[in-house]
């Protein structure tokens, strides 16, 4: 059962350490795993993991990226990855901050947790580098995950289309 807000365990919030990448690629598979339960699309491929984990791990080093975690004690029980990036060459538009992944440990949501991993990107990653907005995807299907970014503010500008093809 999920702990109540009285009982919220006390939150640190802080830049992703080598030593916290374990922990965030754990809750990643999960949701990723709980992703493919809607769209078999989200099976994760032999390397998945690998891949996920060598990619997170760069970006501490990088930049343009960042990694954000939110800990109970030493244990990492949500993350946010998020990256900026140039608009193209075309279009007045200058930066975007883009949300890649952003997941909370399954016993701690509705603690405001991902909310506060959203502020912390918001305020110290995408105003810092003068982004001019925030974008982010998200499963049509995702209800939780559509409510908590409508609640946060965000609405769909762009619907991305699909023809699947069979061979
Ligand atoms: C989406 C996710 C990150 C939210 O994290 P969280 O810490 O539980 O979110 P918060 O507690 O800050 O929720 C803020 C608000 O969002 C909305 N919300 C969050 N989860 C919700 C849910 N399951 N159902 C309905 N509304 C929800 C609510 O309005 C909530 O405020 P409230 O609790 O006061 O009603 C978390 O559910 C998660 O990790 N999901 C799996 C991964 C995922 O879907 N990531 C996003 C898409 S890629």
């Amino acid at each position: 059962m999920n702990p109540v807000k009285e009982d919220m365990p006390e939150i640190q919030l802080t830049k992703a350490e080598k030593e916290d990448i374990k922990e965030i690629v754990k809750i990643w598979v999960e949701t990723i795993d709980w992703h493919a339960k809607f769209d078999e699309d989200f099976t994760l491929d032999k390397d998945g993991k690998t891949n996920f984990s060598f990619m997170v791990s760069k970006a501490l080093y990088e930049p343009t990226q960042v990694v954000f975690v939110a800990k109970s004690g030493n244990k990492v029980i949500g993350f946010l990855y998020g990256f900026t990036k140039k608009h193209s060459g075309f279009f007045k538009k200058r930066v975007i901050a883009h949300i890649s992944d952003i997941a909370v440990d399954d016993d701690f949501r509705r603690l405001g947790i991902g909310s506060k991993l959203m502020e912390k990107f918001e305020k110290d990653f995408a105003r810092e580098n003068q982004a001019d907005e925030l974008t982010l995807y998200v499963h049509l299907l995702n209800e939780s995950g559509v409510k908590f970014y409508e609640k946060l503010g965000y609405s769909v500008k762009l619907l991305s289309m699909r023809k699947k093809l069979e061979y």
